[in-house]
């Protein structure tokens, strides 16, 4: 007789679900980190992507801002590939079961779990006590949101690592709990690419961000070619010629991030666009890194201002998602009621 194996397959189908929130600019991290990742993986999988303004209300948002906010990332997504007819888009807001799901999830996630968010930390900063609740619970929600469609990848950047573990345990404490092996699957990240992490063009030790204040930390896809060459021109460097391999990187934050930037632009590894452009002077490199990321990105922003000519056409596709997707989760959301015992019809 053979020993059973210690890992049984998944029962559950593979499927990809993200999100990203509709706060402030979309940023050359959002793009390289993940959404850049988001389209080629339509071809092996089903994919769900959401734009998450639920999530976006953990700090306040003008209301008009944060509807004008939802549909230019919804234009950004399809600029960049995701196809909206073979493929789920839609806005959080439009499918409740999400936010029904995290209630559940509020109640099997532990204080001691999110208390150790790194995230929530950063956000609230030192003054913990005048934060939104909804801030501190904001990775159940995460986790209803992947998990409401039982979703098995989760392409993200680095900074969402800790949240995606967190949805794990929820699930295995879920399925634990209510003793339902494989309800809930264990999902896995999909961390892509070379830059999963892209700092501040001000700061190499901080991440870029749509919510930096200094507009100059960052590339957003909605800047112009002359603003893109600016920003790059402006970036911080050091005093040194760029180095010929990794290890030269050491101490070196800005021009790590730099070239790392440039790698993925241009579809190579770090090591390769070293070979290259390796013991430059900053000036000549940042002149052929603004001007890849210029090429990279018009055509995605050109892309994108054209479909927000239609606004009334990205509400209908957003619709259309939500449709999709609620007919998704309505199923499992009914059984985990009934796993719970919840009356419900
Ligand atoms: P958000 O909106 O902050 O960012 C969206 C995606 O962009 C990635 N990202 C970066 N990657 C590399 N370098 C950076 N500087 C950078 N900045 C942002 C993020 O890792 C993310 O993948 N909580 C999530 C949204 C969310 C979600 C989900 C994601 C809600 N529900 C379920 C996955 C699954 C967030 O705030 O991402």
């Amino acid at each position: 007789m053979t020993a059973p194996s210690k890992t049984t397959p998944s029962p559950h189908k593979p499927r990809v679900f993200s999100g990203i929130q509709p706060t402030g600019n979309l940023t050359l991290g959002n793009y390289l980190g993940a959404i850049r990742n988001w389209a080629p993986l339509q071809k092996d999988y089903e994919c769900i992507y959401c734009v998450v303004d639920q999530h976006a209300l953990t700090v306040f948002q003008d209301p008009a801002g944060l509807r004008e906010a939802t549909r230019q990332v919804a234009a950004a997504l399809i600029a960049c590939g995701i196809d909206t007819d073979k493929h789920i888009l839609f806005n959080q807001s439009q499918n409740p079961d999400h936010a029904e799901l995290a209630w559940y999830f509020n109640c099997v996630a532990r204080m001691g779990w999110l208390n150790r968010m790194t995230q929530f930390k950063e956000k609230a900063g030192s003054n913990k006590e005048n934060a939104s609740t909804g801030l501190f619970v904001y990775p159940n929600l995460m986790a209803a949101d992947i998990l409401a469609y039982r979703a098995t990848h989760v392409p993200v950047g680095e900074d969402q690592k800790q949240h995606l573990e967190l949805a794990r345990d929820i699930a295995i404490k879920f399925n634990n709990d209510w003793s339902v092996a494989d309800f809930f699957p264990v999902i896995e990240p999909l961390i892509l690419g070379e830059a999963t992490r892209v700092m501040s063009l001000r700061d190499g030790t901080k991440k870029m961000s749509k919510s930096d204040p200094s507009d100059m930390s960052r590339i957003n896809l909605t800047d112009t070619a002359d603003e893109i060459a600016k920003k790059i021109k402006k970036a911080k460097t050091d005093p040194e010629n760029l180095p010929t391999d990794k290890k030269g990187f050491a101490g070196r934050p800005e021009a790590e991030n730099l070239v790392t930037i440039y790698a993925a632009l241009t579809h190579q590894t770090v090591e390769t666009a070293l070979s290259e452009i390796g013991g430059s002077q900053f000036g000549a490199f940042k002149q052929i890194l603004a001007d890849a990321a210029v090429a990279h990105l018009e055509p995605i922003t050109t892309e994108m201002n054209r479909l927000l000519e239609d606004r009334a056409e990205i509400d209908r596709i957003l619709a259309k998602g939500g449709e999709r997707a609620k007919a998704l989760s309505a199923p499992i959301l009914k059984e985990v009621r009934d796993t719970l015992g919840l009356v419900s019809a």
